[in-house]
């Protein structure tokens, strides 16, 4: 399992933990992820989560082979699957989320950060959301929340053209709170994380709830947009020249496409 999860002092902790695929998240991954965030919000002990990755990398988004064994029939959204699944706990828990980004953070690794209450980065990471380049488009609420956040222009540079964003720029743009030395990024998460043993939880989470509230309703609509039309990309022959490049270690050749 390349999920670790528990709980202390009033925080769940979910841990990405595949490096040897960069944090690379498998269908059984979200599944653990999904079932991670029910039981925290199940949990009266548990005040918030914390989601963390490895040294350097926290994570490289889906993992691009589960991408290219998609079956026939699998062309269109199913709000079952996993990382459904795992998307729909993380937007609908009413406890805080703190993210620690340790690294990289790539696809849905960025886009998951979108969702989270509070996110502090390493200032070793680079975050990116390259779905153009995959031949896909934008999943989970980006394509409308990050324009909110940084304006038009700049979220056509990270969604259109997929350029990667320093650790600044996601503090500038909104996503991010802070940077911290790699070293030091979990520790100071947590302890953000550990500060709502403090607070009063039935305020924390009417607060939480009434901070998302004007935009819940778009990004839920917006979602299922996104997915209809990501489900359908996944199958393009674009996309698959895309997966085929990344694992064949070359650059992808679109030129016959139109
Ligand atoms: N899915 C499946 N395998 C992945 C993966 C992913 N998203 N990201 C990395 N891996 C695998 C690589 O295939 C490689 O496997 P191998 O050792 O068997 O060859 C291993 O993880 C190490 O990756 P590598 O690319 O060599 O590491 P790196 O340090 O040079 O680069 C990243 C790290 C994260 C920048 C790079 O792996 C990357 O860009 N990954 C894909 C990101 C992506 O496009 N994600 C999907 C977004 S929708």
């Amino acid at each position: 399992m390349s999920i670790r999860t528990g709980v202390s002092e009033g925080v769940a902790t979910i841990e990405i933990a595949r490096p040897e695929k960069k944090n690379a998240l498998t269908i059984a991954m979200y599944q653990a992820m999904a079932e991670a965030l029910d039981a925290a919000q199940a949990d009266a002990a548990v005040r918030a989560v914390l989601i963390t990755g490895q040294p350097g990398i926290f994570s490289s988004g889906n993992d691009i082979e589960d991408f290219m064994s998609r079956g026939p029939g699998e062309g269109s959204i199913n709000p079952e699957s996993p990382v459904f699944r795992f998307m729909r706990a993380l937007i609908g828990i009413d406890k805080p989320v703190v993210a620690a980004v340790t690294g990289a953070a790539v696809g849905i690794g960025t886009t998951m950060l979108l969702h989270c209450d509070l996110v502090y980065v390493s200032d070793e990471a680079r975050l990116a959301m390259p779905f153009v380049g995959l031949g896909l488009v934008p999943e989970f609420g980006s394509s409308l929340v990050v324009p909110r956040l940084m304006g038009q222009v700049r979220a056509a540079e990270k969604l259109l053209l997929g350029d990667p964003f320093s650790p600044q720029d996601a503090v500038e743009a909104g996503i991010a709170n802070a940077v911290l030395p790699a070293g030091e990024v979990v520790n100071h998460a947590r302890r953000v994380a550990e500060r709502f043993n403090a607070l009063p939880p039935g305020a924390v989470r009417e607060t939480k709830k009434l901070l998302r509230r004007a935009s819940a309703e778009e990004v839920l609509k917006t979602i299922a947009v996104e997915g209809e039309l990501f489900a359908q990309r996944l199958r393009s022959p674009e996309a698959m020249e895309a997966f085929q490049a990344f694992f064949q270690k070359r650059k992808p050749d679109f030129s016959k496409f139109s």
